[in-house]
């Protein structure tokens, strides 16, 4: 059965939206399975750039079924705000092209008051959120107080829930955090108007998907944010609240491991990271400067979410063999080629040294980075613009040989390759 999990290898911001727009040429489901509004995917056809958040990129082919698997945290207002947005573009969006699992849980403001509450408290400690209320919603979800979608579904209670629900956080909010309080009955009658507009589109996302790969035809899982990020195998406690890792999209959209046919892995051609924590690779200075851009172009090293400057360093090849490891990956992609042309010498991470020890592999997980020291090759760089090339024999030699290396180190294939943010500026490998 074909069922394909597209993952973020790195700290999310691979360029994951564009991949998963070209692999949905040929899928009929895709489906996001963790994480909310704080994720960011920006695919860009013709003169067209989409910047999406919630609903997976595979909707702008017109072929396709867009879901939101019950591994995600929806905020309303974000995901209703992009239907709109797909649809002033031409993009049709209706039930028949968008479910949303009745078990996803619900963003309220509240959530979003007490995220913004707690990084204030986590003062110099802070983790940099996306401040779009992901952890408490999670929070809540594994303490079983959540709000479900399909509570949407039940209007003569729903109402009364979300009160309970902001009554509770107001507590925290005034008792513990010292944060103003949020008046529960508008944001209920908000969410009864969200009830009216969004119950067409709720359904079990997971016999969609059992029946889809039934059929014969491919699934696509598509993960937000990146193996980093996640919340057991991410560098803790500077990560997301949801499993962005493979496994996370089995458990976030109700389906069994004997359906996955291949795991791949999207990896950029350098390292970046938003938010605090360790970067063993982190470069600072002009080089840092020319692999960032300078934000006037959508791909740009920006945050989508939030528009912060993301931190930039060298490929960390041994978070990408980690990576490779927890996700089980088949094969990469590799993105963002096109960026590192002019530069005259590149440095891959091949393995860390800590007290006069070198390690190729981490001896105890990724959670804490700072001891290590990165130890590095150095490659020769290229001189050509490489965003016209179409096959690999139109890639620079240093090139080849660059992407050949990650491959060598990662232990997977490399299978496809992108010099630019427009649909034809892939090749295989
Ligand atoms: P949260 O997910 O908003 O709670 O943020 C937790 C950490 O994950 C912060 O360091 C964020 O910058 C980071 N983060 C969350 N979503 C993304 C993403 O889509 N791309 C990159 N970093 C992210």
């Amino acid at each position: 059965m074909p069922l394909d999990i597209i993952v973020g290898a790195q700290w999310g911001d691979e360029g994951k939206g564009r991949i998963v727009d070209l692999m949905s040429a040929r899928a009929e489901v895709v489906a996001r399975y963790n994480g909310g509004d704080n994720a960011g995917h920006t695919v860009t056809v013709g003169q067209q750039t989409f910047k999406l958040h919630l609903i997976p990129s595979g909707i702008i082919h017109p072929h396709t079924i867009g879901v939101i698997g019950n591994g995600v945290v929806v905020n309303p207002q974000t995901l209703l705000a992009e239907m709109e947005m797909l649809r002033s573009h031409g993009v049709r969006v209706d039930d028949n092209r968008l479910r949303i699992s009745h078990a996803a849980h619900l963003i309220t403001p509240a959530h979003l008051a007490l995220d913004k509450a707690l990084e204030k408290q986590r003062g110099k400690g802070s983790i940099g959120t996306t401040g779009r209320g992901i952890g408490p919603a999670y929070t809540d979800k594994a303490s079983r107080t959540g709000l479900r979608i399909e509570d949407l579904l039940d209007k003569s209670n729903l109402g009364e829930k979300v009160i309970a629900h902001v009554h509770k956080v107001n507590q925290l909010l005034s008792g513990i955090y010292g944060a103003e309080t949020l008046d529960p009955y508008p944001i209920a009658a908000q969410y009864l108007e969200y009830a009216r507009i969004l119950s067409p589109y709720v359904a079990d996302i997971s016999l969609l998907i059992y029946e889809t790969l039934r059929r014969g035809s491919r699934v696509l899982a598509e993960g937000a944010q990146g193996t980093l990020l996640d919340l057991d195998h991410g560098t803790y406690p500077f990560v997301t609240s949801s499993s962005s890792t493979a496994s996370g999209a089995l458990v976030g959209l109700g389906i069994g491991p004997g359906q996955v046919d291949r795991v791949i892995g999207v990896v950029k051609a350098f390292q970046t990271r938003v938010g605090a924590g360790p970067f063993p690779t982190e470069l600072e200075g002009d080089l840092a400067l020319r692999l960032r851009g300078t934000g006037s172009q959508p791909w740009d090293e920006y945050g989508t979410t939030t528009g912060r400057p993301r931190r930039v360093g060298w490929l960390d090849l041994v978070l990408l063999r980690y990576a490779v490891r927890v996700n089980g990956l088949s094969q990469l992609v590799v993105t963002k080629v096109d960026v590192l042309s002019g530069v005259p010498a590149l440095k891959l991470c091949v393995a860390y040294r800590m007290q006069g020890k070198v390690y190729s592999d981490l001896p105890m997980g990724v959670a804490d980075l700072s001891p290590f020291e990165p130890l590095y090759e150095e490659l020769p760089g290229w001189e050509e613009d490489v965003c016209s090339a179409r096959s690999w024999n139109q890639l620079p030699g240093a090139a080849q040989l660059y992407i050949r290396r990650i491959s060598e180190v990662a232990g997977v294939p490399v299978r496809s390759v992108s010099v630019g943010p427009e649909r034809d500026q892939a090749l295989e490998v």
